[in-house]
């Protein structure tokens, strides 16, 4: 069923609480209720949301809000080692990882606790402690809204990186809508427990279930990033950067050590957390925004009551400290809208 509202406040719909309105706001149930919406009579442009945990809304929006309801959840082969399973798109995503963990299947357990929605886990690839989306990802299913039809792309075909698909390009972006993604999941045990926290955690012996592995990242994650229900925030703020070894050896000079990753080709991640604490952001507070004490990589609307314009201050002035310290350019892991 297609519910539609006119001039919707967006609070709710933002994990920032940003204090902003759409033009209009359209909720779906299913790629029927899609194929029944006349897109070019409605405001533009139009804008997709999940749970709008990754967003950052810089003002009020002129045009069309987005939000699946489709809402299924289909096991194949639920006898067979390696379980394929269809999901909505507006299905919540720890929802689901708490089903898969309880039902014994692998895959899912360290992206426990990611606020946010299946299709924009696609869309976003989201990741933590070692696994990425993509890797349990095997396909998407979309609604094509220029031939307003279903169809579908392999994951080989979404062009997955670092927080990034091929759903992020504007070409694509204002084309297709995901409906479902197709997951395939494990019964065969495949612990991923090599990422510093959780590996301490599994130092006397193996995870026996996705269960404990999931219950590892759910206490991890609770001591480090804050409940968007207490705390506005949309997770990471910004992207690690990824920067040529030679730059990483001139950066490390001046430090007994610096936290990094190797990458292939040649290529180093250096935590931005790390950047942003030794430019002293670490807990500072602007107006009513603020870098949240226990991860500096988080930006938060400390007051309830922050503006998108003094998110973006605080996020000028760290990007700016940043590149005058390190020589590097953070770049926005939420999205500006
Ligand atoms: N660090 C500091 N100071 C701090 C906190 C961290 O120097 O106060 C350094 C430490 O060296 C630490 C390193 O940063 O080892 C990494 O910190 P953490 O493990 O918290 O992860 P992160 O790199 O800051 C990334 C993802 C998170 C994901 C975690 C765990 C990005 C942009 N963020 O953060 O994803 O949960 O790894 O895998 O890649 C998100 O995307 O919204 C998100 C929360």
């Amino acid at each position: 069923m297609v519910s539609r509202y006119e001039n919707y406040d967006l609070s709710r719909q933002n994990t920032f609480r940003m204090k902003v309105s759409c033009r209009c706001y359209i909720e779906y149930g299913s790629i029927e209720d899609l194929k029944s919406l006349d897109f070019d009579s409605l405001p533009q442009p139009l804008l997709c949301i999940g749970e709008g945990s990754n967003l950052l809304f810089t003002g009020d929006f002129p045009g069309t809000v987005l939000r699946s309801r489709i809402d299924y959840v289909k096991y194949f082969d639920v006898g067979a080692d390696t379980v394929p399973l269809a999901v909505g798109a507006g299905v919540n995503w720890d929802e689901l990882v708490a089903k898969t963990c309880a039902d014994g299947l692998w895959g899912l357990e360290n992206l426990s606790l990611i606020p946010g929605t299946v299709g924009a886990a696609a869309v976003q690839n989201i990741g933590a402690y070692g696994v990425e989306a993509k890797d349990v990802i095997v396909g998407v299913t979309c609604f094509d809204i220029q031939k307003r039809e279903k169809t579908a792309f392999k994951q080989e075909q979404c062009r997955y990186g670092y927080r990034d698909s091929i759903f992020k390009d504007p070409e694509y972006k204002g084309r297709y809508i995901i409906t479902g993604v197709l997951l395939r999941l494990s019964r065969e045990p495949k612990p991923q427990i090599s990422y510093g926290a959780l590996k301490g955690l599994f130092e006397s012996g193996a995870p026996q279930s996705p269960q404990q592995v999931r219950d590892a990242v759910i206490r991890i994650r609770r001591e480090k990033l804050p409940d968007p229900e207490e705390l506005g925030s949309a997770g990471s703020f910004f992207k690690n950067p990824i920067v040529p070894a030679a730059q990483f050896l001139t950066i490390s000079k001046g430090y007994e050590s610096v936290p990094h990753y190797v990458l292939e080709g040649g290529f180093i991640k250096i935590p931005a957390a790390w950047m942003i604490e030794q430019c002293g952001f670490k807990g500072a507070v602007r107006g009513g925004a603020a870098v949240y004490a226990k991860q500096p990589l988080v930006l938060v609307n400390n007051s309830g009551e922050a503006t998108p314009q003094e998110i973006i201050s605080l996020e000028q002035e760290i990007t700016d400290a940043v590149r005058a310290r390190f020589g590097v350019q953070l770049h926005p892991e939420v999205e500006h809208i």
